[in-house]
């Protein structure tokens, strides 16, 4: 389906239907009141109705805001992707909603038919955005900006969607490695002997039972002058049985997507570099299989990780800390950063303390949580601050190693795996360092939003917001 932005009045655009966004407030004054009324369209959020003699969509909004936008946008490209409607226009409202717009659009049509033997027909062939604002170059960009992060949201969909069958590490860096080819990105492929020469035996122990051997995966953006550094790092996790501390099979499905966060990180710098920000942008990931086998990692084990701290393993399922211990640390020696920023699929506890569509977000510094939590208000993604104390963090204690990868009570989860992290971040950059835990954010079974069933590239949309802002 194609998406464009036309430099036109509506009413001079040739389309099969108009789609109009109504709040309770203008639903009174109306022309078709008689009709909505005994059609019982009360102009609800997300709620639609058709006028079919008038060629008309009108969608409820409770506002003309870009969340309401979004979430009702997304409502109505379902609904008209299931017509037989070829074409359809509408008018951009607002440069401050236009963005949410073409969100609510492109990532609420999303679908994922990779696996379907027959994908479902789809006759809607264009929509039309009209904007014939005297500033429509403001518009434009926008417009066009919109597009590279909203497609970008779905690259990072697409891969997470993908069956692990299909998805191993060694499939991954392949993936990354085209990623780079096509978006002239500087690529480098760490495999088992180079991760064992880095001393990373916390990654490799994570990874021993799988026959797809680890792989660390680093993408460089480097624009000629940049403004600031950014490492990202992503958990890449291609499937996460639980190891020798197997999941209970009900938990387990859906773990395909314990690689979101690598899945994130790479669908920010394609977005970062197509975008052509004047940030250097570099993507590490840790791509591992956690699986079970006689030479899995055990419970008990400790393991000596690339910083040389000693790690007590007590449960094999909190594997994503141990493989980013060594990812985090192989970051902060590659690249000098003004910030550092992880994204991870950590904690069913982070899914309990905030629920399933927030991002929970951990760190030192206040006003890095400050300004990524306005980035989450401008670009719709939920996220929250869950906070350290130090309470918390001896809950980690070990006595036999260093450190647990543990806590010895489970309330707090989310946070005791954040401090588990910290203890590998060095202390000239704890303030340049955020964590973002999103378990529930990545992956959801019903729809909410501009998401839809699987993968929701949560993460994407708020690091390009963020990254913008700099
Ligand atoms: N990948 C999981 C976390 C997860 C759970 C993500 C549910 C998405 C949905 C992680 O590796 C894990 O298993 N964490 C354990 C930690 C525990 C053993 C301390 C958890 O959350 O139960
Ligand atoms: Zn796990
Ligand atoms: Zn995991």
């Amino acid at each position: 389906m194609n998406i464009k932005l036309v430099e036109k009045k509506v009413s001079d655009i040739n389309a099969d239907i108009l789609i109009e966004f109504l709040t309770k407030d203008e639903l009174s004054g109306h022309k078709e009141i008689k009709t909505l009324k005994s059609a019982g369209f009360k102009a609800e959020q997300d709620s639609t109705c058709f006028l079919y003699e008038k060629g008309v969509l009108l969608c409820g909004v409770d506002s003309k805001k870009g969340d309401d936008i979004r979430s009702a946008a997304a409502c109505m490209i379902k609904i008209l992707k299931s017509s037989n409607y070829k074409s359809a226009k509408v008018i951009a409202l607002s440069k401050s909603s236009l963005a949410a717009l073409v969100e609510g659009i492109v990532l609420g049509g999303y679908e994922f038919n990779e696996y379907k033997s027959e994908p479902k027909k789809v006759t809607l062939k264009s929509i039309s955005i009209a904007s014939n604002e005297p500033e429509f170059s403001a518009f434009e960009t926008i417009f066009k900006e919109a597009l590279i992060v909203a497609n970008a949201t779905c690259f990072t969909r697409d891969i997470v969607n993908r069956a692990p069958q299909e998805i191993n590490p060694q499939t991954l860096s392949a993936l990354a490695q085209k990623l780079a080819d096509e978006n002239s990105l500087e690529c480098t492929i760490l495999q088992e002997d180079a991760l064992a020469k880095e001393n990373m035996n916390a990654m490799l122990a994570v990874g021993r039972a799988s026959i797809h051997g680890s792989a660390l995966i680093h993408l460089a953006y480097k624009p000629k002058k940049p403004k600031k550094v950014v490492s990202l790092v992503g958990k890449g996790l291609t499937y996460d049985s639980g190891g020798l501390s197997l999941k209970p099979a009900t938990s387990m499905v859906t773990m395909k997507m314990d690689k979101a966060g690598a899945c994130a990180v790479l669908g920010m710098i394609k977005a970062v570099s197509e975008l052509k920000l004047d940030i250097e942008v570099h993507a590490f990931i840790g791509a591992v299989e956690n699986m079970v086998g006689g030479d899995a990692y055990k419970p008990d084990d400790v393991l000596v990780s690339r910083s040389k701290t000693t790690i007590e393993v007590r449960n094999t399922d909190a594997e994503g800390r141990l493989v980013l211990a060594d990812v985090l640390d192989y970051a902060q020696d590659a690249v000098s950063a003004d910030y550092i920023f992880d994204f991870a699929t950590l904690t069913g506890a982070c899914m309990i303390a905030l629920g399933q569509y927030t991002t929970g977000l951990m760190g030192h510094s206040h006003k890095l949580k400050h300004d990524i939590s306005r980035a989450g208000s401008d670009t719709g993604e939920l996220i929250s601050s869950l906070p350290f104390n130090k309470h918390l963090k001896k809950l980690l204690k070990s006595e036999i190693a260093d450190i647990s990868n543990t806590a010895s009570k489970p309330y707090g989860g989310a946070i005791t795996a954040g401090l588990f992290l910290d203890k590998f971040i060095r202390d000239e950059n704890k303030k340049k360092w955020m964590h973002f835990d999103i378990a529930g954010s990545a992956y959801t079974e019903t729809p909410w939003d501009c998401n839809v069933y699987g993968a929701t590239g949560s993460g994407v949309r708020l690091m390009c917001g963020y990254l913008k802002s700099l």
